[in-house]
């Protein structure tokens, strides 16, 4: 956080799993305590307990800098109903609920408000997420930069110019990490199948899993360039990807799931 933006106010609205995540993230780079506010009517005891230790307030005298939305899409338009009056000209609203458009934000507050629209996933509970962005043209560009950095205490962010892309980046990065599960539960129930206990089976397959990420994410190549150098020709992961990567294989599966999420994305968008 730079010296400017510790000094903005945030409020944020909705602090369960990923307002929770965010708030985490902003204490730990060192926003100022009194620049906080947090809304929720019913927090976890844990969350109400690091409100309480760090004597954080519910709201302040003057409009916040930034509106922070991090409540479920279903309780959204009450929410909004309720905080929009808390908005001032100058205030950024931030909203991280999947699939409600900047239109339909837009349509709470006075005619110019300042909107952006962004989709983080689930690694940013351990700052490790990658969050997409969308703003409208009327925000400014310091307030891009205060979101930006606000996004950033949870892992990367990307902006995007077309806010039709956030239904594809929910379908990959948003949802991503459930396909990633499951991927290490279809390895372990595979595991088993080759014959090996069910404790070892799924140790070896979150192990991997882990592992590879992690690898991933240190390395400097790309993920082609790992998985080439593990392969060796005629070897053992030669044979397995060669079922991997056949015709109808994992990327026409991969391909067909992200269309399908894309598409619901789209449908529950309003
Ligand atoms: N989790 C993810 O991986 C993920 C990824 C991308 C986007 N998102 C988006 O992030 C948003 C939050 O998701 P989440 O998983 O963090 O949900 P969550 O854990 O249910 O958190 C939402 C929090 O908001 C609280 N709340 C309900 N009504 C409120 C009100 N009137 N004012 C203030 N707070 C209120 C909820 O309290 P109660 O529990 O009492 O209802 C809860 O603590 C969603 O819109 C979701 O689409 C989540």
């Amino acid at each position: 956080m730079t010296q400017e933006s510790s000094h903005a106010s945030i409020w944020l609205i909705g602090a369960g799993r990923m307002g929770g995540a965010k708030l985490r993230g902003w204490l730990a780079a060192g926003v100022p305590v009194s620049a906080l506010a947090v809304r929720d009517p019913n927090p976890s005891p844990e969350m109400a307990a690091l409100l309480q230790q760090h004597g954080i307030a519910e709201e302040h005298a003057c409009p916040p800098d930034v509106l922070v939305l991090a409540v479920k899409p279903q309780v959204i338009t009450q929410v909004l109903d309720e905080i929009a009056p808390l908005a001032g000209p100058n205030t950024a609203v931030l909203s991280i609920a999947a699939g409600r458009t900047v239109a339909s934000i837009a349509r709470h507050f006075p005619e110019g408000a300042a909107i952006v629209r962004a989709m983080p996933n689930l690694p940013a509970e351990i700052g490790r997420g990658i969050t997409a962005a969308f703003a409208n043209p009327h925000v400014s560009e310091s307030q891009r930069e205060l979101c930006d950095k606000l996004l950033r205490a949870a892992g990367q962010v990307v902006w995007v110019d077309d806010e039709t892309q956030i239904d594809a980046v929910t379908a990959v990065s948003g949802s991503g990490p459930a396909y990633v599960f499951y991927l290490a539960e279809c390895l372990a129930a595979a595991a088993r199948d080759a014959g090996l206990p069910p404790d070892l089976a799924e140790r070896l397959a979150r192990a991997t899993v882990e592992g590879a990420g992690e690898l991933l994410h240190r390395s400097h190549l790309t993920p082609a360039k790992l998985r080439e150098n593990v392969t060796s020709p005629g070897g053992t992961t030669a044979a397995g990807l060669a079922v991997l990567m056949r015709e109808n294989g994992l990327e026409d599966l991969l391909r067909e799931t992200v269309a399908a999420a894309a598409h619901r994305s789209r449908e529950l968008s309003e």
